[in-house]
């Protein structure tokens, strides 16, 4: 969506994943959907750094809602666990810094059963305005597919008369695909500026690997769409909760960064583990998400089966650099040996390049378009670099420097 926003992946936090739909403040006050949770997050976001290396939004998904709109059908929040109201949140949420974002659906009710915006959009739109919020959310649980390409450009062209910036993130090419109707990629990016393209993600391997595989199968029909302005959406991080190893950790890190994919995390950012952190907040990889030329990554050579080793390539800023991620989906065993060239991966724009190992920025040398890499990649793990056109042998002048 051309409207100023997202020209890079957005970068942020949501509800959904970590906290999902628990409204329990009585037996559960530290995890429930709330004003409180929502401030600590909050705080957290820039106490503990993550605002510092870009994200930026903080996000109450689904179950803020009241039972019931008001009684001039507008929206309110959930009197006991938003006693303050949202435009006070808000507020709250940009003292720090930060940017607030809100969840609502085109249907007559979300996916956990709150009031929808059918009939309202206008009206709804207006109160996210007058509120200050900056991103919305937009779902598509009850309603019909067929009004998915009226109700998400008419909600679209109802946030810009507002006159207020509204980062707009859309679910539509996933109900699309859940209800076998094909998506129309240039429709969706001149309404959205991040659209959800598969399931909801889940903690775990499993679920993580599914979404990878979506888009080994997927990529090239929206891969030519994401761009600033508009991004293809695999959904949220899972790092720092319970269901992924390290090295899984580093494969969702590396792959989001190889999509161009919104960074939008979702766990308790006030109690994470060191190793998480550390990946959440690797300005080498946020550099290669935030690559300001936006252009998606494409996988490029399999070896074994398609779901053992993919090495998935990235062109990067400044002009013939690539970014390059060989992963290794199989679980079990040591680490396994992956064999290559740049010719082998269409790296043609030089005749030597530097490459620099990612996630700890390790020069490694510089090499020929024939001359043998040769990586070694961990089971359920990933080996990442960047290769830069380099003018000399061993140039290391040359390595590669996140913007950020
Ligand atoms: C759907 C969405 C999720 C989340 C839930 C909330 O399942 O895909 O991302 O917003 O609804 O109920």
């Amino acid at each position: 969506l051309d409207n100023g926003l997202a020209l890079t992946p957005p970068m942020g936090w949501l509800t959904w994943q970590r906290f999902r739909c628990n409204t329990d403040c009585k037996k559960d006050p530290d995890n429930c959907i709330s004003e409180n949770l929502i401030k600590r997050q909050a705080d957290c976001m820039v106490s503990e750094g993550y605002l510092g290396v870009g994200y930026e939004y903080i996000t109450i998904d689904d179950c803020w809602l009241a039972k019931e709109r008001d009684n001039n059908s507008r929206l309110q929040p959930d009197p006991d666990r938003f006693p303050s109201g949202i435009k006070h949140l808000a507020q709250y949420v940009h003292s720090k810094g930060l940017k607030f974002g809100i969840y609502e659906d085109f249907g007559s009710k979300t996916c956990a059963g709150f009031p929808g915006s059918e009939y309202y959009m206008q009206t709804d739109a207006q109160t996210f305005a007058d509120w200050e919020i900056d991103l919305l959310k937009f779902d598509g649980c009850n309603s019909d597919i067929k009004d998915a390409k009226y109700g998400y450009p008419a909600m679209a062209k109802y946030l810009n008369k507002t006159g207020r910036d509204i980062l707009y993130s859309c679910e539509w090419p996933f109900y699309n695909w859940r209800d076998n109707v094909k998506s129309n990629f240039t429709e969706v990016r001149s309404t959205c500026n991040m659209w959800r393209v598969f399931s909801d993600i889940q903690d775990s391997w499993t679920s993580l690997t599914s979404v990878i595989e979506y888009f080994v199968k997927n990529n090239h029909q929206f891969q030519p769409f994401s761009g600033p302005g508009g991004w293809n959406d695999p959904d949220m991080l899972l790092l720092g909760n319970f269901g992924l190893s390290y090295d899984q950790e580093r494969v969702q890190m590396a792959m989001w960064s190889m999509f161009a994919s919104p960074l939008i995390m979702s766990v308790d950012l006030c109690n994470m583990r060191q190793l998480s952190k550390a990946l959440l907040q690797n300005k080498y990889l946020i550099a290669i998400n935030q690559d300001k030329a936006g252009v998606q990554g494409k996988l490029k050579v399999v070896k074994g089966t398609v779901y053992d080793i993919q090495i998935w390539t990235r062109p990067i800023l400044p002009q013939g650099c690539y970014a390059v991620a060989i992963l290794n989906l199989k679980s079990g065993g040591g680490p396994k040996m992956v064999e290559t060239t740049f010719k082998e991966l269409d790296m043609n724009y030089t005749t030597k390049y530097n490459i620099t190992e990612t996630f700890d920025n390790e020069y490694i040398g510089t090499f020929g378009l024939d001359e043998k890499l040769i990586f070694w990649v961990n089971p359920s793990g990933v080996y990442m670099f960047t290769a830069i056109p380099a003018t000399s042998d061993d140039d290391d002048s040359l390595k590669f420097k996140p913007w950020r």
